[in-house]
Order: C-alpha cells, then structure tokens, then sequence
C-alpha cells in the first residue's frame, strides 16, 4: 500500500464553510484518511440516519448483543431494586433509550434521568418519548461527546449532586474505545458522576468468531449500509465526493486484540476530494470505521480498577458472554 496523498487540488464545491460549521468532524476525517492505515473513529456513524440503521442492527437476528443484554436486564429488577432510593439516573450513549425503563423500573423512585448522546436530534426524540411515559420524572437530554470531559448544565448540576448517582452505560459501546480510551472514559465519567457513584456497564466478552462475525456482517446487509452511511454523512456535512456503493464492508476478528474490525474497502484503485484534498485508496485498501473490543469478566473488571472504579458485582447472561457490571466509585 502507498500512503495516502493529501495535495491541494479542485474538490467539489458543496460545503464551503465545513470546516466551520463541522470542525471537530472535519479535523478528524482529514487527520484519519490522512494515517496510514486509514480511519474514521466509529463516533462519526452516529448522524439521525446512523441512530436508525444502528436501532435496525438491534433487532437482527445476528445480533445477539441487545437481545442477551435486555434479556439479563429484565432478570435484574431485584438486584436493581436495592439501589438507592431518589436517584439520578445519568445514561452514557442513549440512542434509543430502549433499555433504559428495564433500569427506571426496578429503581425506587428515582429521581431524574439525564440522557448522553453525540446524535443529538435522535437523542431529543428518544427523551420525548421517556418523558411521555415518565410524566412525574426530571428528564434531560444533553447533546455532548463523552469521549471529551463533560460538563453539567449549570441549572441541573445541584440538584444531580444532591441526589445518589446512578451512571448507565449499556450496549458494549465501552467496546468502541481501545483499552487506553475506555480507561480514560472511565476515569472521566468517575469526575462527572461524582464520589459515591455507582456505574452499570454493559460489556460483550465473546470470543467466538463463528458468532461474531455475523453480528458484524448481517445477511440482510444493515450494517453495511450503517459503516457505508459514514461516507454519506461525510460527502453531506463536508463536501466529499465517496462513492458508497464503490467500498464493500468487511468485519474481521483480531484475536491478538480481541476486537472485531470493521472496515470499507476499496476493490479497485480510486481518488476521493475533499476540502481541498486528494486522498488516493489502493485496490485492496480499507478505512477502517470501527473496533469492538472483546472483554471477558476478569479483564474488563481490571480496566475499570486502573481507572479509579471498584468492581461490586457482575452477572452473565444465559446465552451470551454478555456481562453487566456494576462499579463504585
Ligand atoms: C452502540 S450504540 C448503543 C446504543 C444503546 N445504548 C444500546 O445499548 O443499544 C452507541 C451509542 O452511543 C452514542 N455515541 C457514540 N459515540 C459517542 C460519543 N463520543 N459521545 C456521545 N455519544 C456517543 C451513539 O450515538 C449511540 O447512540
């Protein structure tokens, strides 16, 4: 593979001011298909159109990471009930906001609710409908990248602090971060929830590759269109000019890392443009889009020790080496 060129040429003219209406996305698209190899952080699938595919993903029979999850969730109503009473209920990485009453349900009373998202039009729509059917409960929605420090709004961090806090992080999306990132993530959501607080993680250990790979590459083909989506949002938001339909979407476990890759790969040699640049993809060469790390109980529970958190308990699914684990801070 040659590296990627990045010379100044004629690109399309279709969003002039990208760099201004989207920096944080436009930095890091060029900063990725300027690496070698080349990358997207996964954070960027996530526009309106992302939120949905990934909602279509959850319901696919390969995918058994929300099935075995939900599943355990709704075994855990005891368990959760003897939480603190009046909590805030704060849940990193909302989307849908599927899973959350199998939490607000079991909780005694609690107190409020505060969705994380970074796709910000989904995120109000899922609170609307949590607020629709919790009338009585505080519910917020705060549009923020939680790979960043988050900040509370001003009007709603009193009263979150006086109340016991209950972070929720389910959907293996810890998995998207490498080991260092996810250690950071912790030890950041550690300052935000504040001392006291308890952590709910959801984490996906398996191992298997005859059981992942599908998970990654459905029959149906939603996924691919998910990973393919990237480059509609990145031609929409920014201008380029990427064929979709030119990449093909390929999963591939990493035993070594214990992660399953995702990837776009380009069969055949071509050039994209975009804000000014050139970048040249091999025949064969890939944009790699995403990594979902693998841990097993022991190694997840050894992350979040370096990141500041006591692991209390963990419980494993019936039909998945899918855990949640419940941390203190
Ligand atoms: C794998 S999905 C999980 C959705 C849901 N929690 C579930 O369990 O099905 C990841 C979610 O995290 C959000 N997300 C991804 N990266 C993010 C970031 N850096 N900051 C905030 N939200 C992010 C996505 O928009 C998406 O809703």
């Amino acid at each position: 593979m040659t590296p990627s060129q990045a010379t100044a040429t004629h690109p399309p003219d279709t969003a002039p001011n990208a760099t201004a209406t989207h920096p944080v996305f436009a930095a890091q698209v060029l900063e990725g298909l300027s690496a070698q190899p080349k990358r997207i952080p996964s954070t960027w699938f996530y526009d309106h159109r992302g939120s949905e595919l990934f909602e279509q993903i959850t319901t696919l029979d390969e995918y058994y990471l929300t099935r075995s999850e939900t599943a355990l969730l709704r075994g855990l109503h005891a368990e959760f009930s003897s939480l603190p009473a009046g909590a805030a209920v704060i849940e990193f990485g909302s989307g849908s906001s599927r899973k959350t009453p199998l939490l607000l349900d079991a909780l005694r009373t609690p107190a409020s609710y505060t969705a994380i998202d970074i796709s910000g039009d989904f995120l109000r729509q899922s609170v609307r409908g949590l607020q629709l059917r919790y009338p009585r409960l505080d519910v917020h929605a705060l549009e923020a990248d939680f790979s960043a420090p988050l900040q509370w709004p001003p009007a709603l961090a009193a009263a979150v602090q006086r109340q016991p806090r209950i972070g929720f992080f389910p959907g293996s999306t810890i998995g998207n971060f490498t080991p260092e990132q996810a250690v950071r993530f912790l030890h950041g959501a550690a300052v935000f929830l504040g001392p006291g607080a308890q952590l709910l993680v959801g984490v996906d250990g398996t191992q298997n590759k005859a059981r992942l790979l599908p998970a990654y590459d459905d029959a149906r083909g939603v996924t691919a269109a998910f990973n393919r989506n990237l480059l509609t949002r990145i031609n929409r938001e920014l201008g380029a000019d990427f064929n979709p339909q030119a990449f093909r979407h390929v999963a591939r476990f990493d035993a070594v890392h214990s992660r399953v890759e995702m990837h776009l790969m380009s069969p055949a040699p071509q050039t994209v443009h975009l804000l000014g640049q050139r970048f040249q993809f091999d025949a064969a060469e890939t944009l790699h889009t995403e990594n979902s790390y693998k841990y097993p109980a022991m190694m997840f529970q050894r992350l979040a020790r370096s990141a500041g958190w006591t692991p209390q308990k963990h419980w494993l699914a019936a039909d998945a080496d899918v855990a949640l684990h419940l941390l203190q801070c």
